[in-house]
């Protein structure tokens, strides 16, 4: 189906215009002014709307058993939410077990996927063991289309990974030239500090913060950062949360290490009072690391806006508030894990980034799109507008002003941590490769058109 968007404001993390798409097949043939209305042709008037490449989640949980639960997205609901957001493309991380080989959870995750999916998805695979059979086995997983690599230095006994695992994960990503993204927190602190806040008689949600204060984070940022620099692996700290961390980082850059950023938007917009809040209502709002005092809110939108900070994600990992989350309500260190945003990343962050005059429009496309596609090998088929790529647009409707609540969200999950916030503007079309999968707040999406998107190593990093 031919598809033809017509005088809408064209924005890239590059340009900006007024122009007409023209979309065969699932690919953006030509742009231009005034462009022929074909036959047949189905025609989107974008006249004072923007037009944005499809939003890119790079840092997605959609099958997670995790903390004894299991997340309740299906593919299903997760990309639906995720289109409605105006999000066309997610990376979802790949979270075996320790029990569990690379090789045969990579099949579980793809089969989760494939057929379900509306967008188009690929991993990061998670490394959270390193033994004999490991190697080959991840060298297969890159041969199918991976690549980049996923560690956790935090979830003592669950997911998390020793020294000897790290150095080797890095030296076998630098070898085969995939970037490593990682959780970064000092697992030995993190289970210290709970060990003590338990037998202090403190239990309650606000104590997860005390768990895992900024400089646990900014520990970890370290570590990962020492092992890239003996080893020249590529890098990418996921979920950074603090100043601290952000400091780690930028002096390891300037060591000439290989780092990329992610920030959340959790963290630019949520408190650890949050969690703090009585009732178990705290409980909504725990996820690692921690939502931080919020100083740090400005450190992370002045590193969005001057470049040090290259996405924002959401780490989408959806528990119900009724169901999973009291698991912890005696012990917080049994909390399940995330904070669910996967449907309102693009909205929050075009209300409070570009309304709010904090990030231009460029910027917001490029944190919340092009970088995404950029580090992890898919630009410029996605994360951009130009004849070629993929015809996955947003038509977003400045004009719109809407309230966020759980009562109306796609996301298979109980409550919002967002509820009754305010949002300006919204993904009116949202297309993926041609085909429309939202309009004017409706979902149209079809579950398995979504495609697994092959990728090839970027071989960045420190030349030898
Ligand atoms: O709290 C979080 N972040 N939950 C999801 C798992 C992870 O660490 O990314
Ligand atoms: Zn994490
Ligand atoms: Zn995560």
């Amino acid at each position: 189906m031919a598809l033809l968007i017509k005088n809408g404001e064209i924005v890239t993390a590059s340009e900006r215009y007024v122009a007409d798409i023209w979309c065969e097949q699932d690919t953006i043939t030509r742009i231009g002014r005034d462009l022929p209305v074909p036959p047949g042709a189905e025609v989107i008037d974008a006249t004072g709307q923007y037009v944005f490449p499809g939003f890119i989640d790079p840092h997605v949980h959609i099958h997670l058993p995790f903390m004894g639960t299991q997340a309740k997205d299906t593919y299903v609901t997760g990309s639906r939410a995720a289109l409605m957001g105006g999000t066309t493309t997610l990376i979802e991380m790949c979270c075996p077990s320790r029990a569990d080989d690379a090789l045969a959870s990579f099949d579980v995750w793809m089969d989760q996927a494939v057929g379900k999916s509306a967008c188009d998805f690929t991993f990061h695979m998670g490394v959270t063991k390193f033994d004999e059979n490991t190697p080959a086995q991840l060298r297969e997983i890159v041969a199918r289309g991976i690549s980049s690599f996923k560690i956790f230095l935090a979830y003592q006994g669950a997911f998390g990974i020793n020294d000897t695992e790290l150095y080797r994960t890095l030296k076998l990503a630098r070898e085969l030239g995939v970037i490593v993204t990682a959780h970064c927190e000092n697992e030995t602190l993190v289970a210290e500090r709970q060990r003590e806040l338990l037998a202090a008689g403190r239990t309650d949600p606000g104590q997860h913060h005390e768990s895992r204060p900024p400089l646990v984070e900014a520990e970890g940022v370290h570590h990962l950062l020492t092992f890239a620099e003996l080893t020249g692996a590529a890098t990418y700290i996921v979920h950074l949360s603090c100043r601290e961390a952000l400091a780690e980082a930028i002096a390891a850059r300037q060591r000439g290490v290989h780092v990329e950023i992610e920030t959340l938007i959790q963290y630019l917009l949520l408190d650890k009072t949050m969690a703090e809040r009585p009732d178990f209502e705290g409980a909504k709002y725990v996820m690692s690391p921690p939502l931080r005092e919020a100083q740090h809110q400005a450190v992370l939108w002045n590193g969005l806006r001057s470049g040090l900070i290259n996405t924002v994600a959401t780490d989408h990992a959806p528990f119900d508030f009724q169901t999973q989350k009291p698991m912890g309500r005696a012990d917080f260190t049994k909390i399940p894990n995330g904070i669910p945003s996967l449907e309102e990343r693009v909205h929050l962050l075009y209300t409070h980034g570009v309304c709010s005059g904090r990030l231009d429009l460029a910027t917001f496309v490029n944190v919340a799109s092009t970088q995404a596609a950029k580090i992890f090998g898919l630009f410029p088929r996605k994360g951009t507008i130009q004849p070629g790529s993929d015809a996955d647009l947003v038509v977003f409707d400045r004009q719109y002003r809407g309230v966020i609540s759980a009562r109306t969200q796609a996301m298979n999950v109980d409550y919002s941590a967002f509820e009754g916030w305010p949002i300006q503007g919204r993904a009116r079309v949202v297309t993926v490769r041609g085909e429309v999968a939202v309009r004017d707040g409706k979902y149209l999406g079809t579950p398995g058109r979504g495609q697994f998107l092959r990728r090839t190593p970027q071989h960045i990093g420190v030349p030898d």
